[in-house]
């Protein structure tokens, strides 16, 4: 069990979800709580199953937690200083593309698109078990490929922090409350989901 219970900021649907979707949000509090050697395994192999075009699996995630402190300094050491909660959290990873099809070397459209979706299992598989999990694009992309040693061709896409639930009342209370509000803003369906052509 957490030290904190589970966040509550469920969405506010317009239909019954599943719960790791409705359960799901990006919160600023993440506690330092070691996440157990079998749920890290969770997390990358829910990665491992997700969809691909032409099953070229073109994600790769390159992750540390709390328990190397050199592997964790290196991904921490990147993040903004708006994102400096994030260092809270047991688990730190940077989501990676292979741009191009492995047939022919040609640019892969859907490299991004899948990665996208991968991490997606990721965060829905920490839902699931109890964890909370928030993407940042706020780090030095730059940076990043110099300190992890990533090969120039490679995209770099998102940080993630993954963790058990922090204490809420540490966070500023006028960030805490946006970033709850936040969640909760959703464009209404008619605006992106289209019947039948273009609207
Ligand atoms: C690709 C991506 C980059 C993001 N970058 C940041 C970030 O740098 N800092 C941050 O606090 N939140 C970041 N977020 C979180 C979004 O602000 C958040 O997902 C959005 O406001 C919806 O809120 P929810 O995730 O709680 O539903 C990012 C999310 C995504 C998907």
């Amino acid at each position: 069990m957490s030290k904190f219970p589970y966040p509550k900021n469920d969405a506010a649907t317009d239909a019954p979800l599943i719960d790791v979707i409705k359960k799901r949000w990006s919160p600023l509090a993440f506690s330092n709580k070691p996440i157990e050697p079998e749920k890290i395994q969770a997390l990358l192999e829910a990665m491992r199953w997700a969809q691909s075009s032409r099953n070229e699996q073109p994600w790769r995630l390159i992750y540390a937690t709390k328990d190397d402190a050199e592997d964790f300094e290196r991904l921490s050491s990147l993040l903004t200083e708006g994102n400096s909660w994030a260092k809270d959290a047991y688990f730190l990873a940077l989501g990676c593309t292979v741009p191009n099809h492995v047939y022919k070397n040609k640019p892969n459209r859907m490299a991004m698109y899948d990665t996208g979706g991968a991490i997606s299992n990721i965060f829905l598989q920490a839902v699931g078990m109890d964890l909370v999990a928030h993407e940042m694009g706020g780090y030095d992309k730059e940076a990043a490929y110099k300190v992890l040693e990533i090969p120039q061709d490679i995209i770099v896409t998102a940080m993630i922090a993954i963790g058990y639930p922090g204490d809420e009342s540490k966070i500023d209370q006028d960030k805490q409350k946006k970033r709850f509000d936040q969640h909760q803003e959703r464009k209404d369906l008619p605006e992106v989901a289209f019947k039948g052509k273009w609207q």
